[in-house]
């Protein structure tokens, strides 16, 4: 045997999301790009904010000695003020640069919360559908993931998650602006989710922490805000990067906020801070931490993804697709019309259509549609996916 066992299966079973992305690319090569509509990775298609290059070229040009040298593993103390200042503006709380540490993404913050928090077998509850990514990470730390279905409209299922709970139970993962489903957790959901929480962890004689992955903060929309956990949830911890507000995926550049009330405040934050050495992350990249304090207010344009949104959801509500209508993120979520979400996405690929079957993201029976594409691509899709709804509807 090459390798790991554990790495030979995942192997095999690499994402359907990958998978879908790479059948894309081999059928751009024999079609032609413009004849295929790929609606399957979360890539964001915008450039990032003008301003962007500007403040790299300003960075670049800096005579000072020592800027591409190693740093304190939690990121430059500037940076991490920054971001402690901008937090405090947006929340009602209040941090020092002590309660920050930089991060190699959210994929990067996230394995280090993980590592941090977990013992071998403790579990992880994460409300589906879910970035699926997830489960590789608990496996890295060695955790276990407790799956719990939300509502059909998305929202949390609150008893399915308190019956969940056990002495096992070290967090909850959350995720919202949802990808895939697009929903938005209101303050009601997670200040109950938080009642439970506490309650719980009263219970069972250890805290049980709130995580919550938020990279999709920014792109809400129709004038909905994500509300903060950090005045919700006492043991919270945030993870989130500016892939998407910035379109920065492959900067690798995030960051963990820990709740500055949050107990054993010290030990926590040592730990990330050790983990994110340990992981073999180092630090986050230095010249983007740089760049990110000019950066904090700005991002892309989110009406150009609202106006993507509005066309898809209205085309496809006249075709006769069902789904909630998505509150932020970049993505569709709709029902199959028929039971096997494999099916459907393989009539939708006859008609060079690439979605993601609602599998990769544990909700069977639904498809992901990511529209962080040109409007051009959407609008010439839709002639394909009306044929697919007609051939399903037999
Ligand atoms: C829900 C969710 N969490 C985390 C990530 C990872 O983000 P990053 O690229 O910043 O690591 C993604 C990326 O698509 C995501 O959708």
């Amino acid at each position: 045997m090459a390798v790991a066992k554990r790495i030979e299966y995942s192997i095999n079973n690499a994402s359907l999301i990958r998978k879908m992305f790479e059948e894309g690319l081999k059928r751009k090569a024999e079609i032609g790009e413009e004849n295929v509509f790929d609606f399957s990775l979360g890539n964001p298609n915008l450039e990032p904010p003008a301003g962007f290059k500007e403040v790299l070229k300003d960075l670049i040009n800096d005579p000072a000695p020592g800027r591409h040298g190693y740093m304190p593993n939690a990121g430059y103390d500037s940076t991490r003020q920054a971001v402690a200042d901008f937090l405090s503006r947006n929340n009602n709380a209040i941090f020092s640069a002590g309660d920050i540490i930089m991060t190699v993404g959210a994929g990067g913050g996230l394995n280090v919360i993980l590592r941090t928090l977990l013992d071998p077998g403790d579990e992880v509850i994460i409300p589906s559908p879910y970035f699926m990514e997830y489960n590789f990470y608990l496996e890295n730390h060695q955790g276990t993931p407790r799956i719990i279905p939300t509502k059909k409209d998305f929202s949390l299922d609150l008893n399915g998650i308190e019956g969940a709970i056990s002495e096992k139970t070290r967090a909850v993962l959350i995720n919202s602006p949802n990808n895939p489903s697009g929903r938005v957790y209101t303050r009601e959901e997670l200040l109950d989710l938080t009642r439970i929480l506490e309650k719980c962890s009263c219970r069972f004689g250890h805290t049980i922490y709130l995580i919550s992955d938020e990279p999709y903060r920014k792109l809400t929309y129709d004038g909905i805000t994500v509300p903060g956990i950090f005045d919700i949830c006492r043991e919270s911890i945030m993870a989130t990067s500016f892939s998407k507000d910035l379109s920065l995926p492959g900067e690798r550049i995030g960051y963990v906020a820990v709740n500055p009330e949050i107990t054993a405040k010290h030990t926590v934050i040592s730990g990330l801070i050790l983990s994110n050495r340990i992981l073999g992350f180092v630090n986050a990249p230095a010249l983007m931490q740089r760049a990110i304090p000019y950066l904090l207010d700005s991002s892309v344009d989110i009406s150009f993804y609202q106006k993507n949104r509005d066309m898809l959801c209205d085309a496809l509500a006249d075709l006769g697709y069902e789904f909630s209508r998505p509150q932020g993120a970049f993505y569709l979520f709709p029902e199959t019309p028929v039971k096997d979400d494999i099916e459907f996405v393989t009539m939708l690929k006859d008609e060079n259509i690439l979605t993601v079957p609602g599998s990769a993201f544990g909700r069977p029976g639904h498809f992901r549609i990511a529209y962080c594409t040109s409007p051009a691509v959407i609008e010439r899709s839709l002639p394909g996916f009306e044929r697919a709804m007609k051939k399903a509807k037999g």
